[in-house]
């Protein structure tokens, strides 16, 4: 009956104490593995983001963030003031027929959007060329800042013609013919974005995490612990930022407690066999699990939920997304007549209590999980650098917005790091603006570093 299936869910999507220990012993040998030049399937790419802002950056810069949900265009100034900026800000739709469309069609709307940003905030203005950090939250190979060959789409991308080559010429192909002035000074990830965003305002900051559509993080690492870069000669005492791409962790199925329903979505995802850890955790997929596993107890003629009714709009997938899960989890009464109604009107079905019961404890266990899963990785950066307290800067709807993530993934980390006194030594908090003021900064900080001729 359906206590039974409470049950197997439990066991399948628990993710016990050992279990996060071994994860984590596993991730930080592997984000070792990756600054090696064999290289393993966490990329650990090299950024060229040298070291953490001083505070005292200056000037005024245009962010683009282009991270799969909305495109985002900013105008930050940064003045003389210690940690303090200014920003203005339009977004943009990101249309669902971009991610899957031409690569033309996305260079020609990105620019277009600048183009409109331009127009809209400097009518008439005689302009020099403005200096762009472009937040590109994709995993990029970078050999300088201002250029970044995509390695794969992530986040259900998928657009032809764009992977193995550099992002930056196409975009500012685009960008010339409409005759907008502005000048690509560093592509960034949204991770590496946060952590400097972070440290401009709080000198603890030691990571940053994007927990959202995609989950992944960027942390400083020094030049001489990357293997990967002593060819380029640098001083093995530079610090040089490095975005994990660590969604891709576990791609070789060695450690994570996958489920059946883990193994479909990997199965029917445009990228088969990569990005498993951030298939368990990511705001995309969330839902999907939740949908896959609902689907399955509907036709299990031993459980049979939702008897009788017709499930079409169950079975579509990417059907319910992760606000589905958190408006569940969020269902304040004890009859759960919300998510009763979630139920009705998002999916035409009459759930009865046992099953709305059942729903509420699905959508717990693979909240749990993500939250859990995510504190390995943290873990895992925390132990490989040997830093025992910092602080940990995050962003991204899951973060911000699912419930109980924050509380579930503390817990998680007391856990893996066993801590037991009443303050936590390292602590993951809500982020400044990673693509709006972090690629501000991180411009800022490279053209310093071109005046300076290093
Ligand atoms: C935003 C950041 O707040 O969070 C972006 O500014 C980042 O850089 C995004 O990509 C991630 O969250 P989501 O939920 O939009 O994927
Ligand atoms: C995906 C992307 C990565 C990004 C993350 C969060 O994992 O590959 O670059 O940082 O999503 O947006």
């Amino acid at each position: 009956d359906l206590l039974d299936q409470i049950n197997r869910l439990e066991e399948l999507f628990t993710v016990p104490q050992e279990k996060l220990k071994q994860i984590t012993e596993h991730f930080k040998a592997e984000l070792t593995k990756g600054l090696t030049v064999e290289g393993g399937s966490i990329p650990m790419n090299p950024t060229w983001c040298m070291g953490f802002p001083t505070g005292y950056e200056t000037g005024t810069f245009l962010a683009l963030d282009m991270g799969g949900t909305n495109l985002r265009v900013c105008e930050i100034s940064l003045p003389e003031e210690k940690g303090e900026f200014d920003i203005i800000q339009s977004k943009y739709r990101m249309p669902e027929e971009l991610k899957t469309g031409t690569a033309q069609e996305l260079w020609d709307y990105v620019a277009d959007c600048l183009q409109q940003f331009i127009e809209y905030h400097h009518e008439g203005e005689e302009l020099g060329r403005l200096p762009l950090g472009f937040t590109f939250s994709y995993p990029a190979s970078q050999d300088y800042i201002d250029h970044g060959v995509l390695q794969r789409w992530t986040k259900g991308f998928d657009i032809d013609g764009v992977e193995g080559k550099d992002v930056v010429p196409p975009f500012e192909a685009a960008l010339a013919e409409r005759g907008v002035p502005i000048k690509l000074t560093a592509l960034v990830n949204d991770t590496t974005g946060t952590l400097i965003a972070s440290a401009y305002t709080d000198d603890q900051m030691k990571i940053g995490c994007i927990f959202g559509t995609g989950c992944n993080a960027a942390y400083m690492e020094d030049c001489g612990s990357v293997p990967k870069l002593a060819h380029m000669k640098l001083d093995p005492k530079l610090h040089m930022a490095i975005n994990c791409e660590w969604g891709a962790f576990d791609n070789e199925h060695k450690v994570l407690p996958r489920t059946p329903y883990d193994i479909i979505i990997d199965k029917e995802s445009p990228r088969p066999g990569q990005q498993a850890f951030e298939k368990m955790i990511a705001g995309l997929y969330l839902g999907e699990i939740f949908r896959l596993v609902l689907a399955d107890l509907h036709g299990n003629p031993d459980v049979c939920i939702f008897e009788g009714q017709d499930i079409g709009k169950l079975k579509k997938a990417y059907s319910l997304d992760a606000s589905f899960l958190a408006a569940i989890e969020e269902d304040p009464f004890e009859n759960l007549s919300e998510t009763a109604d979630l139920f009705a009107n998002k999916l035409s079905l009459t759930a009865t209590q046992p099953e709305l019961e059942l729903c509420r404890r699905l959508a717990e266990l693979i909240g749990t999980r993500a939250a859990r899963l995510s504190a390995c990785g943290v873990a895992a950066i925390c132990k490989k650098k040997g830093w025992e307290s910092c602080h940990v800067g995050a962003d991204g709807s899951v973060f911000n917005k699912y419930p109980h993530f924050k509380a579930r993934g503390a817990v998680a980390l007391r856990e893996i790091l066993g801590w037991t006194g009443r303050k936590d030594p390292i602590e993951i908090l809500p982020a400044e603006d990673g693509s709006g003021v972090g690629a501000a900064l991180i411009a800022a900080l490279t053209l310093k570093r071109v005046r300076e001729g290093q």
